[in-house]
Order: structure tokens, then C-alpha cells, then sequence
């Protein structure tokens, strides 16, 4: 027997239902929020994803499908969804254009981790990705968004939030980092070691407790902005503040993809384990550039749809449309004529074989059908059908042609 691969999962019944539900809510959200939709395809060149998400981040240097095409060329199965937008973005030439875009998407991604509860190697996001808008206002637009998507789903949250500066503020506070790091060396994990040649950012959050106690006097990026981060940021907080969002203010989240400058957020959940991350997003107001486009400020955010699956509450399905059969079999191909016709506007469950009454009537219950229909003999006879409104209890016979 050939099982579905580790870390990767088939969706059916009532799981299916809920992702359709989750997504069909994010979309209408999106949408009015001015956003339309965009498919990228999953496979890209890896050149991508090394240059956007960074050659040192965990993605890239441990967990990407990769692999050499027919064509000899060096591919790569999407580890997420911002780079390809803004590639698609760079292609379509509308960096050159002065309107704002605004995209939204949904679609697996994958990414070769240590499978465990709420990681996943082949998993899904609901992202947005706003280019041309550099004000906080568009920041705290996003935050909103992914608030209102949670809201309506029925989902609660913890909100946190950090900037990670820009140009001017960054590299002399990570050369500070750095320092701070070189001299507590010998007692950080190894891979904080690593990273403080790599990546120093990511050693702030290692989820190593001895590592986060000997984090706890490092400097503070958000001690250390410059002046226009600092503003931003402040006036994001202060933004979030009127608008009754809470939040917390982490200055270790460093989010695991490079490409982000100023706000960067996530989040959380406290009802789902250890990966409590729901979504995840920022700024990242350089990476049209860095992906030789001309320069557009941009934001987004992903929401992970596996994290939240059990988190969402489900409206009642109500009963609708029609279950139809037959209780003789002279009458089934009537039945299976009738409900192909009725099928041109309604949804309709029929069953082929014929069966006793109480039988049907169980099939009416498993149809979720808000209306039996069924023809037996003496219906069968008088070219009638015998119709019962499982909402009502009301219960009639009327003519074929009625019907
Ligand atoms: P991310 O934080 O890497 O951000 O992923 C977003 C969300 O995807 C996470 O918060 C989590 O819910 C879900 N997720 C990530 N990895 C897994 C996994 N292995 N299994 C299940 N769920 C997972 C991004 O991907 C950015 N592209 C978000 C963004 C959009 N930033 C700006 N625009």
C-alpha cells in the first residue's frame, strides 16, 4: 500500500470543509479590502528563494524541495509565497507602473522540517502582499485584516509585534549584536555559534532556554532604530493602541525569512502546542529591489491554514436541496431523469437502487437534504411525486409536471 508522504496529508469529509471554509472567508475579507487574486506557479528557479527568503535562513539552508529539472536546471518546490508574488510582480513589469497592488493568494508550500503537531511538509497559507505603500497606516491596515479574517472565523489571538529596522539602523546594530555575542560564546548552543557568523539576528530567537537567559542584557534593536524606523514604529503602536488592538512588543522576534525591514509581526495562539504561530508578516521594503526591480515598498502577512483548522468554529450547515429515490424499480430511471434536470440550479442527492421507505428516509438524513422526494407505485401510476419539507414536516403529493 503506497501512503501519502511524511509530513504531507490528503483533506477529505468534514477537514476539507473547514480549509474551504477558512479560505472562502479570508478571500471575501481580502476582497474587501481591495486585494485580487494571484496564482503563482509552485515551482521556481531556487535563485529565488536564495536571494529573497536568504542563503542562511533555515529555509533555504536545510529545507528546501530541491532539485535538478530535465532541463538541467536547479528548481525549487515553494517554501512560501512572497517571493514568487514579488517575482511575478518584477515580471509583469508593474514596478514601473506608479499603481499600488494589491494581491492575495492561497496554495500548498512546502518545507523538509522535522515533522511533529502543526508542522507540516507540505502545507497550505492564505497571504497578502500590498506594493507601492510605504505609510504605517498600510501596516496597521494588514494587522487589521488578518484581525478581521480571525475574527469571523472565531478564532483568538496574541499579537506580537517588533521592528526590524532598515539599512541606516541594522548593520550598526548588528555589528553591537555581534560583539555582545562574541563575548558570551563559549556558553551559546551550537547553533547560536553558527549563526552569529551567518545570521546574528536569528540567534535572538533560539529557543534554547540557557541561550534566551544569557539573551536577556543584549541589545535591543528597538533601543537602537534610527529616527525614521523609530517614528514608525511608534506611531504603529500608538495606531494599534486607537484601534483596540492589543499587542506585545517582542524584541526577539526576528521572524526566519531575511527579507523584512521595519514591522514585522506575528500571531500567536495559546490553544494549539508548541508551533503556535497562526500567521506570520511584515515589511519588506527592499526586496522588489533586491529582485532587480526598481524600488516599491511593500507589506504582507501569511496566515497558516493547518495551525488554525481546529481552532475554527463552523456555522451549522443548513439542510438543503433535495434527496431523491425511487421505491420501485420501474421508477428509477424517472428519478435519476428528474434529478439531472433538477440539478440545473439545485443540489441533489439521488439514489439509484430502489429501497423501502424507512431506508430512504435514513439516506435523506446522512443528504443533509432539506427535501425528500420519492415516487413508489401508486406515484409511479398517477405521474405523481410525493414530496416531504424535512424543515416543516409538511408533506404532499402533486403532479410530474408541477415538480
Ligand atoms: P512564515 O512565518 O514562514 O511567513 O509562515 C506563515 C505561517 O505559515 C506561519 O505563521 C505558520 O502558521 C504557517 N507555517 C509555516 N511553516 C509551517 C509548517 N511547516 N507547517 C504548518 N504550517 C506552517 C511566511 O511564509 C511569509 N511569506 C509571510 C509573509 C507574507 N510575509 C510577508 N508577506
Amino acid at each position: 500500500m503506497i501512503n501519502p508522504l511524511r509530513g504531507m496529508k490528503d483533506l477529505m469529509f468534514e477537514d476539507s470543509q473547514r480549509f474551504m471554509h477558512i479560505i472562502q472567508t479570508a478571500q471575501k475579507v481580502a476582497k474587501r479590502y481591495g486585494y485580487s487574486y494571484i496564482e503563482t506557479p509552485i515551482l521556481e528557479e531556487t535563485a529565488l528563494f536564495k536571494r529573497s527568503v536568504g542563503d542562511s535562513s533555515d529555509i533555504v539552508s536545510k529545507e528546501m524541495y530541491q532539485f535538478e529539472d530535465k532541463g538541467g536546471n536547479d528548481v525549487c518546490m515553494r517554501p512560501e509565497g512572497t517571493a514568487g508574488v514579488v517575482r511575478a510582480f518584477i515580471s509583469a513589469k508593474l514596478d514601473r507602473q506608479p499603481m499600488k497592488q494589491k494581491f492575495y493568494y492561497y496554495g500548498p508550500m512546502f518545507r523538509y522540517e522535522r515533522p511533529q503537531k502543526g508542522r507540516l511538509r507540505e502545507f497550505h497559507q492564505f497571504g497578502c502582499e500590498s506594493f507601492g505603500e510605504a505609510s504605517v497606516y498600510e501596516d496597521l491596515t494588514l494587522i487589521m485584516m488578518v484581525s478581521q479574517i480571525f475574527k469571523e472565523l472565531g478564532i483568538g489571538f496574541d499579537l506580537l509585534i517588533n521592528s526590524l529596522g532598515c539599512p541606516a539602523c541594522m548593520p550598526p546594530y548588528k555589528e553591537r549584536l555581534v560583539e555582545y555575542l562574541t563575548n558570551i560564546k563559549e556558553e551559546l548552543c551550537e547553533d547560536c555559534n553558527r549563526r552569529i557568523g551567518t545570521n546574528p539576528i536569528r540567534v535572538l530567537d533560539c529557543k534554547n532556554e540557557k541561550c534566551q537567559t544569557l539573551l536577556s542584557d543584549s541589545p535591543k534593536l528597538i533601543e537602537n532604530l534610527c529616527e525614521s524606523c523609530d517614528s514608525d514604529f511608534k506611531k504603529l503602536t500608538a495606531l494599534l493602541d486607537d484601534a483596540g488592538i492589543a499587542y506585545t512588543v517582542d524584541t526577539n522576534l526576528v521572524r526566519g525569512l531575511d527579507y523584512y525591514s521595519k514591522t514585522a509581526f506575528e500571531f500567536v495562539s495559546n490553544e494549539i502546542g508548541a508551533q503556535s504561530a497562526i500567521a506570520g508578516g511584515g515589511r519588506y521594503d527592499k526586496l522588489v529591489e533586491f529582485l532587480d526591480g526598481k524600488p516599491t515598498p511593500a507589506v504582507g502577512f501569511a496566515i497558516g491554514i493547518e495551525r488554525i483548522m481546529e481552532l475554527v468554529k463552523m456555522p451549522e450547515a443548513p439542510k438543503e436541496g433535495y434527496y431523491m429515490g425511487a421505491m420501485v424499480p420501474e421508477a428509477v430511471e424517472q428519478i435519476v431523469m428528474l434529478a439531472n434536470q433538477k440539478r440545473a440550479d439545485k443540489k441533489v442527492s439521488v439514489e439509484y437502487n430502489s429501497k423501502g421507505f424507512k431506508s430512504h428516509m435514513k439516506g435523506v438524513d446522512k443528504a443533509q437534504a432539506r427535501f425528500a422526494v420519492l415516487i413508489g407505485e401508486d406515484e409511479l401510476a398517477n405521474g405523481t411525486v410525493w414530496i416531504k419539507d424535512m424543515q416543516t414536516k409538511e408533506e404532499k403529493t402533486i403532479p410530474l409536471d408541477e415538480f
